[in-house]
């Protein structure tokens, strides 16, 4: 990639105008130029400049270059079952409103009236057949359209063309399992391609339940002093911080001693990762296989995977059946989820800054749990992984140390090593036995961290999907 220069304020206003005023583009303009040549990123050789953690200008490129082109996570169907529900989230740092208009259809729009940008839905969740701005009081349908402006004949002489200023809505919406993603890109691939083989496990970690999927209440929300890559790292599979971060839950006795198997997988832009091979507390009552598992607390949800594995072998061969409970996941940028044999999470880590971020997390579950059943992961998963969680705790006082460590005047300068396991990568179907998609290494790796910086630094150096589509082929699994 090539340094240049950023425009001047006035072009860039000049450019904002021009593309406002067309109604094709919704609002928007296209993305401004980078604005300095990237840190030095070299997942091949295990080293990243933590410039890439601290910088603002780096931060302002993947807003443009990551975030307003990637798939990202909206909510799920279950939080938005009727037409008129809605719930709020963003996109990067764009705040956003997930809808179910009127017609049944599930559309996002930015959260910003087209007049002066105030929010126009304050609320977090709710249900409603419109939304009204409360500056001014522009009001738009669930459709997004601007249907209603005081002193529209009085003031604008009834000409201005409504049509051309409603809300501007997310590109392109597709889910999976009821997982909303969306992008702000109309030139993304399908989800599909952008998931490729990683389809294969988001099946055995969602597919699994026939009965479909909710989350669980609100959602849990907080804020980290870190930089968003720390937690989306950590998700797509770090076994190497588990015995000496996770010591003292370790200690309380909730966790058994890791097992040595293990692998971490990257497949399409998605990667997981977990130990394999471990019994649960119901495998005495099955055919003795083991599962993956490490939390050493009885739970009822262990029964329920133990019918789900078993049909899930039907399907797809014991082997990938066998993985069962998946692990840590993240899919490119910040979506991550965690699949245990005591819960299941979803979280999208939201930039806010260089060394700030916003976690919103659901715990999600079967719809037909039996109630006890799903109150027992329900307190599991806030015991563990809750905003207060044991290990949560754990996991946000390392990364924000780690932003504290890096942000320094020396600090930025210095390399980030991430050399675990290198050269010891090997493919997907060598680490699990059987033919599977993707290619990763064992328990202790970071090829799933250096994989997302391959996607990263593809994403930073392209200027649009047309090019930024052959890159990710030539780097992806
Ligand atoms: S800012 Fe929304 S109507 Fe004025
Ligand atoms: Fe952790």
């Amino acid at each position: 990639m090539t340094a240049t220069t950023r425009p001047t304020a006035h072009q860039e206003d000049s450019q904002s105008m021009a593309t406002t005023a067309d109604p094709a583009s919704n609002g928007r303009r296209g993305a401004p130029a980078p604005r300095r040549a990237l840190p030095l990123v070299e997942p091949d050789a295990g080293l990243l400049e933590r410039a890439v953690y601290v910088d603002e200008d780096v931060y302002n490129d993947e807003l443009e270059r990551v975030f307003a082109r990637a798939w990202l996570y909206l909510g799920h169907d279950s939080q938005i079952p009727e037409p008129g529900d809605y719930m709020t989230t963003f996109m990067g740092e764009d705040p956003v409103i997930l809808v179910r208009g009127s017609d049944g259809q599930v559309r996002a729009f930015l959260n910003a009236c087209r007049h002066r940008g105030m929010r126009v839905c304050r609320a977090e969740e709710g249900n409603t057949s419109f939304f009204r701005c409360p500056y001014h009081a522009w009001t738009y349908a669930t459709d997004g359209s601007l249907r209603g402006v005081p002193k529209f004949r009085e003031a604008y002489e009834g000409t201005m063309a409504k049509n051309d200023w409603g809300l501007v809505q997310v590109a392109k919406i597709e889910s999976r399992y009821g997982l909303l993603f969306g992008t702000w890109d109309e030139h993304a691939p399908s989800l599909g391609d952008y998931l490729g083989g990683f389809a294969v496990y988001l099946d055995l970690i969602f597919g699994r339940a026939k009965g479909g999927l909710e989350v669980i209440g609100g959602a849990h929300k907080w804020t980290i002093e870190t930089n968003w890559k720390h937690p989306a790292e950590n998700f797509a599979c770090d076994m190497y911080h588990v015995e000496s971060a996770h010591q003292r839950p370790a200690e309380l006795g909730l966790m058994e001693p890791l097992e040595l198997g293990g692998y971490e997988i990257s497949a399409g832009l998605g990667y997981v990762g977990h130990q394999h091979n471990r019994a649960l507390s119901s495998d005495g009552v099955d055919d003795g296989m083991p599962i993956s598992a490490y939390w050493a607390m009885p739970n009822p949800y262990t029964y329920v995977l133990h019918e789900q594995r078993a049909a899930m072998a039907l399907e797809l061969g014991e082997q990938l059946a066998r993985m069962i409970p998946l692990g840590h996941a993240t899919i490119f940028p910040n979506f991550s989820l965690l699949d245990t044999e005591s819960f299941r999470l979803i979280r999208v880590v939201h930039p806010l800054a260089p060394g700030r971020a916003m976690v919103y997390q659901w715990c999600i579950v079967e719809s037909d749990l039996d109630p006890e059943v799903r109150d027992a992961v329900r307190k599991q998963y806030i015991l563990a992984f809750g905003p207060a969680g044991l290990l949560e705790q754990d996991d946000g006082e390392n990364w924000r140390e780690c932003q504290n460590g890096m942000s320094g005047t020396i600090g930025r300068r210095v390399s980030t090593n991430m050399g675990l396991g290198l050269g010891q990568d090997t493919t997907a179907t060598e680490l699990l036995g059987t033919e599977a998609p993707g290619a990763g290494g064992g328990i202790w790796s970071e090829a799933n961290q250096r994989q997302f910086y391959r996607h990263w630094r593809a994403f930073m150096e392209s200027d649009s999907w047309a090019t930024l589509r052959p890159r990710l082929s030539d780097v992806s699994f």
